[in-house]
Formats: C-alpha cells, sequence, structure tokens
C-alpha cells in the first residue's frame, strides 16, 4: 500500500513548486470540489494547458455517473488549442466503457505532447498509461502520495471491497469518554458536536452499538445509513436510532468470531448495500475491538479540556493486556484544528 509523508503532505504549501507540482495541486483542488459526492468514484481534477503553458482549460468529475474530469475539461475546448500542449490529471486517465466512454481516448485525440499524472489508478480495469505510450505521449508522475492520500477512500474501497472506516472519540484529557456510571454528557463543547453532525454528513452509514443506544439513544440522523451492532437484539426499537433506516447487525444475520460479531463480515454486509464509508461512534469496547481486528482507517478524537481522573473512568479503547510500549498502534496526525475550548486531532493507520 502507499505511505503517507506526512511532511510533505502538512507543509506543501510552504515549499518552492516546480511547474507540475503547482498544476497538479490545481488538480487535486478541483478534485476536492467533489467532496462527498462521486464515492465510490475518486476525485478527480484536471487542468490542460496549451503548447505554450498557458492554462486553456480546467475540469472535474463532478458527480458520480457523469462525466469524468478529463472530458468535463477537453469539451469545453473549441478546437486543437491543446494539441502539442500538457494535460495534468490527478488519477490515470481511464481506458474502459463505465458509466461513460473511457476518458484515454479523447486525451490522444486531443494530441498532447505529454501527459501528467498523479497516481496510477487502482482499478485493475484501467490501462490508460499503457494506452498514451503508445499513442507516444509522454507520461511522468508527480506529487504520488498526495495523490494517493486525497483518494484514500477510494483506493481501499477498490482494492479490499470494504467500506472506509473512520472513529470518532470524544474524550477527557486523561483519555476517558465517559465516567464509571455511564455520565458522558457532555464532555465536549457545543462547537465540537456541532461540528460532529456537519462530519457525519460526509460519510454513507454511522455505525454504533447496543450499549450506546441504551446508554444515549442518539438519533444519528445526518447518514443514509446507521449500523447497530446488537448480538443478542437488545436494544428497544422504539430507540430515536431507529426512526431512519439501520441495518440491525444481530446473531441471526452475521458470523460469530471468539463469541462477538465478526466486525469484518459486518463491514462487508455494509459494502454490498453500497456503503462505502462509515463513521463509528462507539464507547471503548467496540473501539478497541475494531482497533484489533485492523479494521480502523482513520480516527477523529476530540479532546476536552479536562482530566476526570478516575481509574474506573470508561477509556477510548478497552483492549487487552499490553506489557510495552512498542506493541501501541501508531498512526500519522495529518491535520490538528483548535475549537476553542476543545482539539480535534485527526489521524491515519500508516498501513492504510
Ligand atoms: N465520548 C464518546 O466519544 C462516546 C461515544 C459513544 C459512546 N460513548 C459512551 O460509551 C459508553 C459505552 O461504552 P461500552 O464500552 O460499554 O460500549 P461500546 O463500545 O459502545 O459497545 C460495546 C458493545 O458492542 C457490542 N458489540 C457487537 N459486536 C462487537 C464486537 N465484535 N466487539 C465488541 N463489541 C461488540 C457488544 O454488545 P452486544 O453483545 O449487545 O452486541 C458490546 O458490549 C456509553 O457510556 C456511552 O455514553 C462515548
Amino acid at each position: 500500500m502507499y505511505q503517507i509523508s506526512f511532511r510533505l503532505y502538512m507543509c506543501y504549501t510552504k515549499t518552492m513548486q516546480n511547474p507540475d507540482e503547482k498544476y497538479m495541486r490545481m488538480c487535486f483542488e478541483l478534485a476536492k470540489q467533489a467532496s462527498g459526492k462521486v464515492a465510490p468514484n475518486p476525485m478527480v481534477g484536471c487542468v490542460v494547458l496549451d503548447k505554450n503553458g498557458k492554462i486553456i482549460s480546467k475540469g472535474y468529475h463532478e458527480k458520480y455517473g457523469q462525466n469524468h474530469a478529463e472530458r468535463n475539461a477537453l469539451l469545453k475546448l473549441k478546437n486543437n488549442e491543446a494539441e502539442g500542449g500538457t494535460i495534468y490529471v490527478n488519477l490515470e486517465p481511464c481506458s474502459h466503457y463505465g458509466k461513460t466512454p473511457p476518458c484515454v481516448d479523447l486525451v490522444i485525440e486531443h494530441k498532447p505532447k505529454r501527459v501528467v499524472i498523479g497516481m496510477k489508478d487502482v482499478n485493475p480495469e484501467v490501462n490508460g498509461i499503457s494506452k498514451l505510450k503508445a499513442a507516444g505521449i509522454e507520461v511522468d508522475f508527480v506529487l504520488e502520495e498526495e495523490a494517493q492520500f486525497l483518494n484514500r477512500r477510494f483506493i481501499k474501497t477498490m482494492t479490499q471491497k470494504l467500506p472506509y472506516v473512520v472513529l470518532k472519540t470524544a474524550a477527557t484529557m486523561d483519555g476517558k469518554i465517559a465516567a464509571k456510571t455511564g455520565s458522558s454528557k457532555w464532555i465536549t463543547s457545543e462547537k465540537s458536536r456541532e461540528l460532529v453532525y456537519t462530519m457525519r454528513k460526509e460519510f454513507d452509514c454511522i455505525m454504533t452499538s447496543s450499549n450506546t443506544v441504551i446508554a444515549d439513544n442518539p438519533s444519528m440522523s445526518q447518514t443514509r445509513w446507521r449500523c447497530v451492532l446488537d448480538k443478542n437484539l437488545r436494544t428497544d426499537k422504539s430507540a430515536k436510532i431507529y426512526r431512519n433506516n439501520t441495518y440491525i447487525a444481530s446473531e441471526q444475520n452475521t458470523p460469530l468470531k471468539d463469541g462477538e460479531l465478526d466486525l469484518e463480515a459486518v463491514l462487508k454486509e455494509l459494502y454490498a448495500r453500497g456503503i462505502y464509508s462509515v463513521f463509528v461512534e462507539c464507547g471503548g469496547t467496540l473501539a478497541g475491538a475494531l482497533l484489533k481486528a485492523g479494521l480502523i482507517d482513520e480516527i477523529y478524537q476530540f479532546i476536552a479540556p479536562k482530566i476526570l481522573n478516575d481509574n474506573e473512568g470508561l477509556s477510548c479503547f478497552n483492549g487487552e493486556n499490553i506489557t510495552e510500549i512498542s506493541q501501541a498502534k501508531s498512526l500519522k496526525i495529518y491535520e490538528v484544528k483548535y475549537l476553542d475550548p476543545d482539539i480535534l486531532i485527526k489521524s491515519v493507520f500508516s498501513s492504510s
């Protein structure tokens, strides 16, 4: 899998940019305009330069099922302005018939001298680079790690056929998500909680547990789907979460692993239902189990400037007896936000 160069990602705006990097970053910015609108497709932007190095067109993949970035950019041109020029695109142009015809044919028709690509497509059906080279077009890569980071959700869903999983926790500075009584309202500020409502909209589904539904009775209504892990169907069907489309994973429809619901099987079932991203909001038991199974891709951790100071307070992660610090799971932080008074840390597992 790909490695993320944290320093490169965080500091790129401060570095000297060569023209290829500059136009590729333009592609990234165009691509990001489609965030949340194209899954399970990737976010792609395209910038077209004429033979004198002047930008003559831009485009991006705007909506799932609609034109890809290259098509949107090239169809804006009236004549052969791109001939001898350079086309920048953050993903290898497609070469197969999907919901739209192959972009690589349209690129070749426009006779650019060079195509600069961010990353090779992980879809095994795509062979755009060979087609470009066979047509005598130079192909270069630039900012490959950043291009992969941008489309990390697409890479995971395409290669593993599982949804991309982000776990959210909200904890005190000593890592407690609730007091031993279960009291957890509210650890973080209203501002942080409002941000969580907005974040939820970036996902297809919120996953939670029987315990959390019983303790907090959340409605979690901001996503298309909800998933409750409830092995013995202990939750009350009049709970708020069931007012909207909710998949209940129980021992009636899910295989067990070590006596618990097989979490990977649940994620596979969600993927089969067209769910490509999952936002997990739960307590430490389920979070620990997901972590142990290696099923979390990212963590959004809210930290409130509070200290509970009670060993029996509930922790973000309840795992096994770990004896060596070297056994700790490592992440890379890619964003830190001060929300006054809380902070939000977004981090990704380096193996994602
Ligand atoms: N601060 C925060 O960010 C936050 C967020 C959510 C919740 N909370 C708090 O967390 C507390 C609940 O924490 P918790 O640790 O008791 O519960 P939890 O982690 O939310 O859920 C654990 C339960 O999930 C179910 N589950 C299903 N499959 C599982 C699997 N494979 N592995 C592990 N669990 C599985 C089990 O119940 P079944 O046997 O019934 O299936 C298990 O008891 C509540 O007090 C709530 O307020 C805090």
